[in-house]
């Protein structure tokens, strides 16, 4: 490989190359980087309708102890399903309760980590005509060992409307695979609802699972993207993320059912939470919005306009002033100051879509007209040909063989050098290549993303797809981390992300192969100066990947 080091051979790479891409899929958030334990927190899952589904909320004792059913009594307006408790045994009687009480009990996401030493708040609320005594538990998974326990204790005067009660618990030993527990051993009728437990301990004490986060944290983003994907479509437009159903209290979000990943969200982890994220990360938020097109319905462009309101006023909400409208709504959340939000892409792989074009230049003209500085991402690959539309950037998305993947390197070598650049928002090497993640898998991925610094002229942004992915819900593979509920690691394509961290905002070097060198080696090189202790770094990349 021949370097030249000289100043005037560099090219500066944009700020933003390399950032995350972060969808609600594989319960990478909730039950993943959101630290929410309990698993539908307002008995919701169901929808609004009862009986609604309770899952995976069970039931402590049998049929002649206690009846769970569901009504629609909630103080909360927006998720009106309340779960009712009625215990039919008591300390004393005929009908004596089992040791240890009658009630209900959360596993959370295929079980809560529960740690020695560490406290957690558990926040409920609860209605009854009668005096209860309720005792609230962190417990193993089979409820019999106590990790923490708190009892209410209240009279009816105190409980007979909807009161909140919040209680730390401070645990005792630790068990990754625990539950929450709320069990009496009185007769008579209990509500509950709104249901939460989190440890105190989070990152930047902002609900951020921490050393989920601290992974994204040492890959150094430039950007996150959000919250998905096809999570942002939907199979249906009913059920595609709607912002304002997520902001808010938690207790009043009505959470919503993703039907592309199939899981209920509770939505603790929403917009706000979404660009608190980017902050906390120092990542410029990319927030990808339904733009009336699902898998299987689309609105017709000339009734989309509720829709672009909708996107204008989530706008609003990242960057107004706090006493407009919705920049009010964020600044009552906690967060005066606007968001850094530069970036918007108008739906999620819609470009072959009957109303996309439609759509998209009504969105399109909307965001301009208010807010002219915002970058506007459309979904048309203009790789290979021109856009017949307006846009700051286009979406590529590849997902392919190790092979395909590494020839891609040459993908944007050919790209009009004026027009909207690329952000390659989602790669990986997918199939039996990958399975659920290998080596070959990361150095195909190292070998495109040398040729994606080289085309760094016409590229400006990439991330790899997906982020995360419990084990217990793998709905895509490979993915770049890979959690349950106490442990974590980077698949070989996460290492890889790590090594092109330093990459936004160097100086690519021409960098040139010996011209015998086989078609099958990539390299690059690059420099940048780090501030901290004031040194000067040069990197040199080479992957080679024998085709075959
Ligand atoms: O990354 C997984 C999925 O792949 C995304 O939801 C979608 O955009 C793409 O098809």
């Amino acid at each position: 490989l021949l370097v030249n080091a000289s100043e005037a051979s560099g090219r500066p790479i944009p700020e933003t190359l390399f950032g995350l891409f972060f969808e609600e899929i594989n319960h990478a958030g909730a039950g993943g980087i959101w630290a929410e334990l309990v698993n539908n927190r307002g008995f919701e899952a169901g929808g609004p309708n009862t009986p609604s589904n309770i899952n995976p909320w069970s039931v402590i004792g049998d049929q002649s102890s206690v009846i769970i059913s569901t009504d629609r009594t909630s103080c909360f307006n927006r998720n009106k399903v309340a779960l009712r408790m009625e215990v039919l045994c008591d300390t004393e009687g005929t009908n004596i309760c089992p040791a240890g009480g009658v009630g209900i009990y959360n596993p959370g996401y295929w079980g809560m980590n529960i740690e020695q030493g560490k406290t957690y708040k558990v926040v409920l609320y609860v209605k009854s005509l009668e005096l209860i005594n309720v005792t609230v538990s962190l417990a193993s998974s089979n409820g019999s060992q106590t990790l923490s326990s708190s009892n209410i204790i209240a009279a009816s005067s105190d409980v007979s409307n909807w009161t909140k009660v919040e209680v730390l618990l401070e645990s005792k030993a630790t068990d990754h695979n625990s539950r929450l527990q709320l069990t009496t051993t009185r007769k008579g009728v209990i509500w509950f609802d709104q249901v939460s437990a989190m440890p105190l301990d989070t990152y930047k004490g902002h609900g951020f699972r921490k050393e989920l986060v601290e992974m994204l944290v040492s890959l150094k983003p430039r950007f996150i993207r959000f919250p998905g994907g096809c999570f942002v479509e939907g199979e249906w437009l009913r059920n595609a993320f709607r912002w304002r159903e997520t902001i808010g209290p938690w207790e009043e979000r009505p959470g919503h059912f993703g039907d592309v990943w199939m899981y209920w969200t509770d939505d603790g982890l929403g917009y706000f939470e979404f660009l608190q994220l980017s902050e906390d990360l120092d990542a410029l938020p990319i927030w990808v919005f339904n733009n009336g097109i699902s898998h299987n319905d689309q609105v017709d462009t000339a009734s989309v306009l509720p829709f672009v309101q909708e996107i204008l006023d989530s706008i609003e909400f990242a960057r107004g002033d706090p006493d407009s409208t919705w920049g009010s709504v964020r600044a009552a959340m906690g967060h005066p100051e606007p968001f850094d939000l530069r970036y918007v892409a108008i739906g999620n792989e819609d470009c072959s879509k009957k109303n996309y074009r439609g759509n998209y230049l009504k969105f399109y003209y909307a965001i301009k007209g208010a807010y002219p500085d915002i970058n506007i991402i459309s979904n048309c690959d203009g790789s290979s040909r021109k856009l017949d539309h307006p846009a700051d950037l286009y979406d590529f998305h590849i997902y392919t063989s190790a092979n395909n993947m590494f020839s891609m390197a040459h993908q944007f070598d050919h790209t009009p050098r004026t027009g909207p650049k690329a952000f390659v928002s989602e790669y990986a090497v997918t199939g039996k290549d990958a399975v659920t993640g290998s080596f070959l898998a990361a150095l195909a991925e190292a070998g495109f993303l040398i040729g994606l610094e080289r085309n760094s002229d016409v590229v400006e942004m990439a991330s790899y797809a997906p982020l995360f992915v419990n084990a217990n819900d793998r709905r895509w593979n490979p993915d770049a981390i890979v959690f349950n509920s106490w442990q974590q690691y980077g698949t070989p394509s996460y290492w890889v992300q790590q090594f092109f961290a330093e990459s936004s905002g160097a100086t690519i070097l021409n960098a040139t192969l010996h011209e015998n060198s086989p078609t099958s080696l990539f390299a690059s090189a690059i420099t940048w100066q780090n501030l901290k202790d004031d040194s000067n770094y040069l990197r040199i990349k080479v992957s080679e990947l024998a085709l075959i």
